[in-house]
């Protein structure tokens, strides 16, 4: 079995395809309710969330562990700056908000959402780091400025499923969509695809390369067409730009994945994270067909989920 101290990013994983047939594993045993009775996860969300709060959830639950939410715009607006003079709206320092939530958490999942505006501060992570220096329990990543780990390892979990060889040609495709979106999803799918060493297309409009430091090794290409020749999934996502930071370039709906694009690949499933707005980033005719994984993937969120608490709590009581 893997330990895992934190699940913040990819890094925090030893042996990424090793995870994955963790996932696949355990999700074909029965439940363990002992296994972590009396442990207790605490999920903040800065942000809305179905799939992440509730398959988190049933993984606690499937584990025995017991799970409390807090929506954090519900609560005491929080201060992250050191030496503020905390006069105006914000009424609890993060200082003593992560001190006090670890007391009563096991682990702390966090959801927290980039500005989109300042780069530098939203790749820095400081909701993530601040929990991890003033808090003092493992941090798990519910999707944050730079990624979304928990969606990559159910991702790779459901092509390993489906794959018909051992290593599929991939194709992350950019899709149009009416509002900014982060870079964290088409971050994690891609670097979580490289390190399963699967064969990483990535097509999107000119002035949307994601940091490079996600997608070493993978092809990029520019034209929707000739990017779905042979390939075995499709993944669309939308994203903002990380050049021109959180802008939004381009809203050419011919992106858009549709049936005809579907035509050329190796008769290719199709993914997306959810949730997905029908006939602006996929046709209804493509997420509707049997080559559509997308429920399947949001079930493979529970066994991730399920996977990563695991290994913490294993690394925990060691
Ligand atoms: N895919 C995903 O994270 O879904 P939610 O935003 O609904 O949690």
């Amino acid at each position: 079995m893997s330990q895992i101290k934190h699940f913040t990013s990819l890094a925090d994983v030893d042996d990424p395809q090793k995870l994955v047939e963790e996932v696949i594993t355990w999700k074909n045993q029965p439940a363990n309710p002992d296994f972590a009775k009396g442990f207790s996860l605490v999920l903040l969300f800065f942000n809305p969330s179905l799939r992440t709060r509730l398959s988190s959830q049933r993984a606690a639950q499937l584990l025995g562990m017991d799970s409390m939410v807090l929506d954090v715009g519900s609560s005491w607006p929080l201060e992250f700056d050191l030496g503020t003079v905390m006069d105006q709206n914000k009424s609890e320092h993060i200082k003593e908000a992560a001190a006090v939530i670890s007391q009563y958490a096991d682990i702390i999942g966090i959801r927290s959402f980039p500005t989109l505006e300042n780069r530098d501060l939203d790749y820095s992570e400081p909701v993530i780091e601040a929990f991890k220096k003033y808090g003092d329990r493992p941090v798990v990543n519910l999707e944050s400025g730079t990624g979304h780990p928990l969606q990559g390892l159910a991702d790779m979990t459901t092509i390993r499923e489906h794959r018909k060889t051992e290593r599929p040609r991939v194709l992350l495709t950019w899709a149009p969509h009416p509002r900014a979106l982060p870079q964290s999803v088409p971050n994690s799918f891609a670097e979580w695809t490289l390190a399963q060493d699967y064969d990483l297309v990535i097509a999107h409009p000119e002035g949307y390369d994601l940091d490079p430091r996600f997608t070493q090794g993978a092809t990029i290409m520019h034209d929707p067409d000739t990017a779905y020749e042979g390939v075995d999934f499709v993944y669309a996502k939308n994203w903002s730009s990380y050049q021109e930071y959180g802008k939004i370039l381009d809203r050419n709906p011919t992106w858009m994945v549709d049936a005809k694009k579907m035509s050329k690949t190796n008769n290719a499933f199709f993914m997306h994270c959810l949730p997905v707005r029908r006939n602006v980033v996929v046709a209804d005719d493509v997420i509707d067909s049997k080559q559509s994984l997308v429920i399947q993937q949001s079930n493979n969120r529970t066994f991730a989920a399920m996977a990563v608490l695991r290994n913490i709590i294993t690394n925990i009581n060691t």
